[in-house]
């Protein structure tokens, strides 16, 4: 059988229909460790404003108003809309909004919705193994000079070229945030920012000849700042015997938006 593409809005669509309950990827939404991030980043970021990006049916949206004075500093964004109904019915208080985080189109509207000064307006970004669904989607084919980019790129020649789904959430994300602003990244995967930090050129997920038409760089958007391994469940005890179970560890990624400027063309 094959694998579930995680990066189709079908299969999530599909998945939110057949059971809408509350559901955690890879922690539960009461973590401590991910909940002392959420605070701690909070209270260094430039604005108050959450993005929670891929919330789908995570409680986490509902813990989050913990860390704002007023709830509508909170917005909750999926692009699975039965997930975004879902959570909008159930407290309306916050803001939902469907949307797919690969669409340029979406990105550049939706920034309007808040008063963006120099930079964006969002102040954090939370993402619990989101970015970890967007990296199996397909490479997206754009037009370059890429409609979100450096003043630089202007009067470079028309192309198009396929670029890595990561690489367009990076340049999307850094487009909504000031400089200085997070984003806590939770993946099961150790790799997961290597396209950030590794010196490595086969890690790189932006061909040399694609930045130079007209795509930025993530790597001049995003710093990772802190790495931290968490656990995904506290240890179980049985019937008095402790039960061995291998101890699973997640990647909790701190990355800080740089101020590297970037605009809509
Ligand atoms: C692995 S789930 C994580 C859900 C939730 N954050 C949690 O911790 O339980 C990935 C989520 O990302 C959403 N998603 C995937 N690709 C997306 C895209 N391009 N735009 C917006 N949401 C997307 C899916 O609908 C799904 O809700």
């Amino acid at each position: 059988m094959a694998a579930p593409s995680f990066g189709d809005k079908s299969y999530w669509d599909t998945r939110f229909a057949k059971n809408p309950s509350p559901f955690d990827w890879l922690l539960p939404a009461t973590a401590t460790p991910f909940l002392s991030s959420i605070q701690s980043s909070l209270s260094t970021s430039p604005s108050p404003q959450i993005l929670h990006i891929g919330c789908g049916t995570s409680s986490l949206s509902s813990n989050l108003k913990n860390f704002v004075e007023d709830p509508k500093d909170i917005f909750n964004i999926d692009f699975s809309s039965i997930a975004v109904e879902a959570g909008r019915s159930k407290d309306g208080t916050m803001n939902w909004k469907t949307l797919d985080l690969l669409s340029a189109e979406q990105i550049l509207e939706f920034r309007n919705f808040g008063e963006a000064g120099e930079g964006g307006w969002v102040g954090l970004i939370v993402d619990k193994s989101t970015a970890d669904a967007i990296a199996c989607a397909e490479d997206v084919v754009v037009e370059l000079p890429y409609v979100i980019a450096a003043e630089a790129v202007k009067g470079r020649c028309q192309t198009t070229a396929k670029v890595h789904p990561l690489a367009i959430l990076s340049v999307h994300m850094a487009y909504l945030t000031a400089p200085g602003a997070k984003w806590l990244l939770l993946s099961y995967s150790t790799s997961r920012c290597s396209f950030l930090t590794s010196q490595n050129p086969d890690d790189r997920i932006v061909k040399e000849e694609t930045l130079e038409q007209g795509f930025t760089d993530p790597r001049l958007l995003w710093k990772v700042i802190d790495e931290e391994a968490l656990s995904a469940r506290e240890e179980v005890s049985g019937t008095g015997d402790v039960v061995a179970r291998p101890v699973v560890k997640h990647t909790l990624y701190t990355l800080e938006r740089t101020d590297f400027k970037i605009n809509a063309r």
